[in-house]
């Protein structure tokens, strides 16, 4: 990762998985950086996403809260964290959460909010002061059916009303054996530039779906491949300023040991993370022995 003007944490619960291959209360987060940039490369921000329990109770929710709050991380300009929880848990974690982190929605709806029962729309999320919102997850895109087209559409509507969104590429594993990769995460950002002009608010992240969750974490060589191809197929289609400025961030299995090595690679630019957001590791101090919370040292890799 290059040194970025900002980088950016995500985080959110995850509403969707039923704890087989993630622990129970994970919670994702993005970071962002702000020194003064020196070049247009340097706007780009890195994000991590930590994903918390979907059986989450608000005692649950205010417990790592707490934990998130208690976190040591680089400044606030040097570092903004956003935490994503689902729907419910959102006017929660935002009236508790620390100032200089940040809350995102996990989805939001196509287009205008109307008679769409269950949905959530992207100007509810404004009211409520939501800045981000995730849109396009790999278990979206695979469990409920929602193609390219619609997630580009979704990201479209969501921009147009001010929302800041983390848009979410990547192949299967079969896709990646039968040598697609590039193919289908080119497809799944065609889609979206197709139907935006501004991409001032989007962040792209790229996210092996066979990484995700699996404790199968992409090389740093194989993730900056797809960075590299993402960046040079946004410079090809939209623009060399995009293509320099767009953050595209790295998920799947990322955790406080190999976060370091993904973020030295120069097209990532930070970190959707889910499993590791909420686990701990023993302090290195004996004498103080205390766990330390893995984000800590997730964000830290992400700023060096
Ligand atoms: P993981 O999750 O870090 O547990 O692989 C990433 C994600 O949920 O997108």
């Amino acid at each position: 990762m290059r040194l970025r003007g900002w980088c950016k944490i995500q985080g959110y619960w995850d509403a969707y998985r039923g704890g087989t291959h993630r622990p129970e209360g994970v919670l994702r987060l993005g970071l962002h950086r702000g020194s003064k940039p020196a070049s247009i490369s340097e706007f780009r921000s890195v994000f991590v996403n930590f994903v918390v329990g979907i059986n989450g109770t608000g005692e649950e929710v205010t417990k790592l809260v707490t934990t998130l709050n208690d976190g040591k991380v680089t400044s606030p300009d040097a570092v903004e964290v956003v935490v994503s929880p689902p729907f419910v848990f959102l006017p929660l974690v935002k009236s508790s959460l620390r100032s200089d982190f940040h809350v995102a929605a996990q989805n939001c709806w196509v287009k205008k909010g109307g008679a769409y029962t269950g949905e959530i729309s992207a100007e509810m999320l404004v009211n409520l002061d939501i800045p981000w919102v995730i849109l396009g997850h790999s278990e979206r895109r695979a469990l409920l059916g929602e193609s390219n087209e619609f997630v580009g559409d979704k990201v479209a509507y969501a921009v147009s009303k001010g929302l800041k969104v983390i848009a979410c590429v990547g192949e299967t594993l079969e896709q990646r054996e039968s040598g697609a990769t590039t193919e289908v995460v080119s497809a799944q950002t065609k889609a979206i530039a197709d139907r935006i002009s501004d991409w001032t608010n989007v962040v792209v992240a790229y996210e092996p779906v066979w990484a995700i969750g699996t404790g199968k974490v992409a090389t740093p060589a194989q993730a900056q491949e797809v960075h590299s191809e993402l960046r040079k197929w946004l410079q090809k289609n939209v623009s060399a300023e995009v293509a320099e400025s767009t953050r595209i961030i790295y998920g799947g299995s990322v955790n406080g040991a190999n976060s370091k090595e993904l973020a030295a690679q120069p097209d990532v630019d930070g970190f959707l993370v889910g499993g590791a957001s909420l686990k701990t590791r023993p302090c290195d101090d004996l004498v103080n022995s205390v766990d330390l919370p893995e984000f800590v040292d997730i964000i830290n890799a992400a700023t060096v």
